[in-house]
C-alpha cells in the first residue's frame, strides 16, 4: 500500500491550506483540528489567524472592499513566507472576494489548496461565538459578511465541508484525502 503523502514528516513542506467561509463557519476550529493531526506526523506547521494578523501587521486596515483585499494581499505574502521556510500554512481568513482569492493563489502558486468552510448564516449567527452578529444586526459593527456586506462563494475550491453537517473529524479526514 503506498503510504500517504501526509504521513511523510516533511510532505507538506511549503503547502498553504486555505480555508475561506463566514465568521463563525469553523475556519479555525478545523486549522486547529487538522494542525494537530498533522504534527503527530512530524509536519512543521502554522496556523496563519485572520483576527491575529488584524492585531499586528494588519491593524491599520478595517473591513471595506479595498482593505479587505489588501488584508488578503499581505495574509498571502505571509504564508508564502512560513511555506518557504518549510511549514505547512493553515491560513484562516474570511477572505469573502473570489478576485482575492485568486490573487492569494497567484502568490502561493501550485501548493495553494482552497478549502471552503460551508456554513449557512442562520447557522453562524445562532452559534455567534464572539458576539459579533448580534453587534452587526444592532447596527453597531457595519460591514459585517454575510449582513451588509458580500460573502462570494468559491467558483472551483479544492474542497467543500458542510460545517453544519459534518463533524470536525469528518471535515479533517475529507482534507486529509486531498493531501494524499
Ligand atoms: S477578511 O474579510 O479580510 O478576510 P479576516 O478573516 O481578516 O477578514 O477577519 C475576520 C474577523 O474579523 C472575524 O472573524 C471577526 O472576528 C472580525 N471582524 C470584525 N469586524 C468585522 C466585519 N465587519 N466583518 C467581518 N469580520 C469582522
Amino acid at each position: 500500500m503506498r503510504a500517504p503523502k501526509a504521513a511523510n514528516s516533511t510532505s507538506l513542506n511549503g503547502t498553504v491550506i486555505w480555508f475561506t467561509g463566514l465568521s463563525g463557519a469553523g475556519k479555525t476550529t478545523l486549522a486547529v483540528a487538522l494542525k494537530k493531526k498533522l504534527e503527530v506526523t512530524g509536519q512543521a506547521v502554522y496556523v496563519l489567524d485572520g483576527d491575529h494578523l488584524r492585531k499586528g501587521l494588519n491593524s491599520d486596515l478595517g473591513f471595506s472592499n479595498a482593505d479587505r483585499s489588501q488584508n488578503i494581499r499581505r495574509a498571502a505574502e505571509v504564508a508564502r513566507l512560513f511555506a518557504e521556510a518549510g511549514n505547512c500554512v493553515l491560513a484562516t481568513f474570511i477572505s469573502p472576494f473570489e478576485a482575492d482569492r485568486r490573487i492569494a493563489r497567484q502568490i502561493i502558486g501550485n501548493r495553494f489548496i482552497e478549502v471552503f468552510v460551508s456554513c449557512p448564516i442562520s447557522v453562524c449567527e445562532k452559534r455567534d461565538v464572539k458576539g459579533l452578529y448580534k453587534k452587526a444586526r444592532a447596527g453597531l459593527i457595519t460591514q459585517f459578511t454575510g449582513i451588509d456586506s458580500p460573502f462570494e462563494v468559491p467558483v472551483a475550491p479544492d474542497v467543500t465541508i458542510r460545517s453544519a453537517e459534518q463533524t470536525v473529524e469528518e471535515a479533517i479526514n475529507l482534507i486529509w484525502e486531498k493531501l494524499l
